[in-house]
C-alpha cells in the first residue's frame, strides 16, 4: 500500500535507543554472510527477547503465519524489531513493505530479518496467485507503521498494491499500529477512518503520545513493537483460542485476550494542589501501580485511555493518555471519559484538600510568626462516580492506608468502600518506608459487600494483572 513521501515522526529516546542497537549491530557485524545468519548482534537479540511481548523460546508451540505490513514512514525502523521479535519466537513472518515503506528499511533488510522472501509487486510469481495467497494463508496480519494514507486505503478497501490484496483476501485478525504528525492523526478524516477500521473489528494499537520526529510532542508515536506484539498476539488467541508462544509467557502468568474491544480508564500519580505560584500541597505516590496497570490492560488487548497526575515514572505507551495536575483537573478529564469505560480504576491519590486560597505572588515569610491556612473539601470523584448509576461499568476504587493492623485496615477499607460506592476496592498499606514508589505491592482486593476477593504480593506489574484479573472475574455473572 503506497503512503506517499509523508514522514511520519518517531524520535527521542525511543529512536536514539534503537539508533544505538542498529549502530552496535553494525560495528559488530563481520561480514554479510554473518549479518544474514542474524545472530550477530547479541543487543539487537536481547531486546527482543528481554520484553514481555516477545518469548525468544524456541520450543515447541503453535507456529503462525504472520504478514507484517509496512507502509512508508519512519517508524519503519522500529518495525524491524517487531519482525524480529516474532521471527525469535518461532513464527513464520512474511513483510510486505510498500514502496515507500522501502525508502526508509531497504528489500535485504526485511529479507534477512524475516529469514523469507519479500515480495512487493502483486505482478510477482502470478503463478502463485500470490497477490491473494499470502492473505488467504496468514492467521495474523500487523500493520506497522500505518501511516494516515494506508489507514484511508484500508479503511476504503483499496487495493493498488500487494498489501491491500493481501489485505482484502485475507480473514485473519488485523492489527494496526498507526504512526504519524499529531496533526494528520487528529485529522477528521483520519479519525473517520479510525473509528471505520475499529468498527469492523481491527484492532487499533496506539499511537501512543510523546516526542515526534522533528521538535514536536503529541500523539502520534508508533507503539512499541513489544506492545504491538502484545496486542496482536492475544488478539490471534481471543479470535482462535489457540494459545501462541508468546501469549504463553510471562513467568508464571498465562496472558489471556480477555479485555481486547474494552475500554478501561486508568487514573495515576498524585495530584498537585497550588499554595501560590512556585508551591503546591502534593503526596508521595509515584504513579508506579497505575503504570503497571494500564500496561497490564493493554497486553490483555484493551483499549486504555490514561490519566496521569504528575508521574514520577515513564507513560505507559499504547494508549490514550491525559495530563492533569489538580484534583479538579483530574475530576473533569475522568468524568469526560468514564460514561464510555467498561472498568475505572482509580489509583491516582487525589488529595482530599486544597488551599481556600491561591496567592497570585509567592507567599512571603512573615518573619517569626506562625502560618495558618485555611482549606477546602475537593469533591470525591470516586464517590461521585460510585454514587452514580453506572450500568455496565466497574468502578474500582484504591485504599492506601497506614493502620498497622489487618483487621482494622480491612475495617477502614471496608467503610471507605461502603462510603464512596466503589464495586472494587484495592487495599494497600503506605507508611514512610512502604507503599509509594516501591517496584513491589501487597494489596487485599474487596468486592461486593466488602468480601475479600483476592490477596497478593509481587512486582506491581504481577499486582496489576491479578488486580484485573479480580475485577474480571467480579465482572462476569456466574
Ligand atoms: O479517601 P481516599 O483518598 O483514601 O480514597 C482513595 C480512593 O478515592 C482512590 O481510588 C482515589 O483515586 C479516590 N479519590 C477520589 N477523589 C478524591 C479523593 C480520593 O476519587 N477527592
Amino acid at each position: 500500500m503506497s503512503s506517499g513521501a509523508s514522514v511520519n515522526p518517531e524520535g527521542g529516546s525511543a529512536q536514539h535507543a534503537g539508533d544505538t542497537g542498529l549502530r552496535r549491530c553494525r560495528e559488530n557485524d563481520t561480514g554479510g554472510s554473518a549479518r544474514h545468519a542474524g545472530d550477530t548482534c547479541p543487543e539487537w537479540t536481547a531486546s527482543a527477547r528481554d520484553h514481555p511481548g516477545f518469548s525468544g523460546r524456541d520450543d515447541s508451540g503453535p507456529r503462525l503465519r504472520i504478514v507484517v505490513g509496512v507502509t512508508g514512514g519512519i517508524a519503519a525502523y522500529k518495525a524491524v524489531f517487531l519482525v524480529r521479535g516474532f521471527v525469535l519466537d518461532g513464527h513464520d513472518v512474511h513483510v510486505v513493505p510498500t514502496a515507500a515503506a522501502l525508502r526508509f528499511v531497504g528489500l535485504p533488510t526485511w529479507e534477512a530479518i524475516s529469514r523469507n522472501p519479500v515480495n512487493t509487486d502483486p505482478f510477482d510469481d502470478v503463478a502463485e496467485v500470490r497477490h491473494v495467497a499470502l492473505g488467504q494463508s496468514a492467521d495474523l496480519i500487523v500493520i506497522a507503521p500505518a501511516t494516515a494514507n494506508s489507514l484511508a486505503k484500508l479503511a476504503t478497501g483499496l487495493a493498488d498494491d500487494l498489501l491491500g490484496t493481501t489485505v482484502l483476501a485475507s480473514e485473519a485478525p488485523l492489527v494496526i499500529a498507526p504512526a504519524m504528525h499529531r496533526e494528520m492523526w487528529e485529522n477528521a478524516a483520519t479519525q473517520a477512518n479510525i473509528a471505520t477500521l475499529r468498527a469492523r473489528g481491527h484492532t487499533v494499537v496506539g499511537p501512543g503520545d510523546g516526542q515526534l520526529t522533528g521538535d514536536d510532542r503529541g500523539v502520534g508515536r508508533m507503539s512499541e513493537p513489544t506492545e504491538i506484539a502484545a496486542a496482536a498476539l492475544a488478539v490471534v488467541v481471543a479470535s482462535t483460542g489457540r494459545r501462541t508462544r508468546s501469549a504463553d509467557l510471562a513467568g508464571a502468568r498465562t496472558r489471556s485476550a480477555d479485555l481486547v474491544g474494552q475500554r478501561i480508564l486508568i487514573t495515576a500519580g498524585g495530584t498537585r494542589e497550588p499554595l501560590d505560584p512556585v508551591r503546591f500541597f502534593g503526596n508521595r505516590s509515584s504513579g508506579r501501580q497505575g503504570v503497571a496497570l494500564a500496561e497490564a490492560a493493554i497486553e490483555r488487548g484493551g483499549e486504555v485511555v490514561f490519566i496521569a497526575a504528575n508521574l514520577e515514572v515513564p507513560e505507559p505507551g499504547g494508549c490514550d493518555i491525559h495530563r492533569v495536575s489538580t484534583a479538579a483537573e483530574l475530576r473533569e478529564a475522568t468524568l469526560a471519559a468514564a460514561g464510555t469505560a467498561r472498568i475505572v480504576i482509580m489509583a491516582a491519590a487525589v488529595a482530599d484538600y486544597r488551599p481556600v486560597t491561591v496567592s497570585e505572588t509567592k507567599i512571603k515569610k512573615q518573619g517569626d510568626a506562625s502560618l495558618t491556612l485555611t482549606f477546602v473539601a475537593n469533591p470525591d470523584i470516586l464517590a461521585e462516580l460510585g454514587h452514580s448509576s453506572h450500568p455496565g461499568t466497574v468502578l474500582v476504587g484504591f485504599a492506601a492506608e497506614t493502620e498497622p493492623e489487618d483487621a482494622q485496615l480491612l475495617r477502614v477499607a471496608r467503610a471507605k468502600q461502603e462510603a464512596k460506592g466503589a464495586d472494587i476496592l484495592v487495599v494497600n498499606r503506605v507508611g514512610w518506608d512502604t507503599g509509594f514508589g516501591d517496584a513491589d505491592n501487597e494489596v487485599v482486593v474487596l468486592g461486593a459487600a466488602g468480601r475479600v476477593l483476592t490477596s497478593t504480593n509481587g512486582s506491581k506489574m504481577s499486582v496489576a494483572h491479578a488486580i484485573l484479573d479480580a475485577v474480571l472475574a467480579h465482572d462476569t455473572p456466574t
